[in-house]
């Protein structure tokens, strides 16, 4: 309808997408067999049928066994180049894209393998496809602030590609102070932080309260359990916090239209919120202009709104503020 037609043209910017999450299931078989892996699946059918998940924790194992295939620098190159591919086809302009490090140097494959396979797809993707794009780094939170450490030095060289930190995976006993001193670290080097409070894990208010108070971050993934805090949501807009809100992917936890009304109520509340698709191909091929028109929900967005989010997201991008002239 006229709407979705509207949600799929305006401009816009991805501000939450974890490349390994943009792995498909016909891509996973093209690597595994270009690599001699050997994938538990004898059907791209019955690989998307075992994409079921009902939390945090259930994603996180089926997620990580899709790096199985991502090996050599090609291979992060064609998962890059195909995320880039479709973004572009929806008006995506602009796109910070997360990569786990750790998933690949702890099973062997050197940082600079994944760098290069990734900064080359970025750059045919700028002159190609007209999409700009820049990474963010996330440090796999169930593992040591030592191996965080370690993994902050190991990309210091690669500095100019990559524009911030950000913090993901397993939040069970996993705050964000855990962190503190490796985004100390981090902030010094001039990164822009970010980091996930999932909907409704363990101790989320006080993992907001930690981002936004101690750490103070420039942004918040996900982070909609905020608007059970008055006080939190206070600070946030103070100090100018941007959320980016993936429905798709809260949609685990939650009813759609309690996901709908989630980024309503973050928009009432004057919030900088953004929508963004977070792992599209272990979420039905959910990418950002499809988690817009769940987020639109039958009219719980007006154009009005869905310009405000569009704005809000180039509004959080970690860009000159040239280039943000460009886009708004
Ligand atoms: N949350 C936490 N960890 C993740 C996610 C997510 O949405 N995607 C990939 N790792
Ligand atoms: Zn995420």
């Amino acid at each position: 309808d006229d709407l979705t037609r509207f949600i799929y043209a305006m401009p816009k910017a991805e501000m939450h997408v974890h490349i390994e999450g943009t792995l498909e299931p016909e891509m996973k078989f093209r690597l595994a067999q270009r690599n001699g892996v050997s994938l538990p699946y004898s059907t791209v059918e019955d690989m998307r049928a075992s994409y079921n998940f009902h939390d945090l924790q259930s994603f996180l194992k089926i997620f990580y066994e899709g790096k199985t295939v991502l090996l050599k620098e090609q291979d992060f190159y064609d998962l890059t180049y195909a995320y880039l591919t479709k973004a572009a086809s929806q008006n995506v302009l602009y796109a910070e894209i997360f990569f786990d490090p750790q998933m690949h140097t702890d099973r062997g494959i050197p940082f600079a393998t994944v760098m290069n396979g990734l900064t080359r797809a970025q750059a045919d993707g700028r002159r190609n496809l007209k999409i700009d794009s820049q990474l963010v780094l996330c440090f796999e939170r169930e593992l040591t602030a030592e191996s965080a450490m370690k993994t902050l030095e190991a990309a210091l060289p690669y500095r100019q590609h990559i524009v911030g930190i950000g913090l993901d995976s397993d939040e069970k006993n996993n705050p964000p102070d855990k962190f503190r001193e490796v985004f100390a670290r981090a902030r010094k080097a001039g990164f822009h932080l970010t980091m996930h409070c999932d909907l409704n894990q363990l101790d989320t208010h006080e993992h907001i309260r930690q981002v936004l108070e101690d750490i103070q971050a420039d942004r918040i993934d996900h982070g909609g359990n905020i608007l059970e805090r008055p006080d939190l949501v206070a600070v946030a807009k103070r100090r100018g916090t941007a959320f980016t809100v993936c429905p798709v992917a809260c949609g685990w936890l939650r009813e759609n239209g309690e996901n709908i009304n989630i980024i309503r109520g973050m928009l009432d509340q004057g919030l900088k919120v953004t929508v963004a698709s977070d792992d599209p191909a272990y979420m039905k091929s959910n990418y950002v202009a499809e988690s817009l028109v769940v987020a639109q929900g039958d009219g719980a967005l007006s154009k009005g709104d869905l310009l405000t989010l569009a704005r809000n997201s180039f509004e959080a991008a970690w860009i000159s503020p040239a280039q943000r002239k460009i886009y708004l």
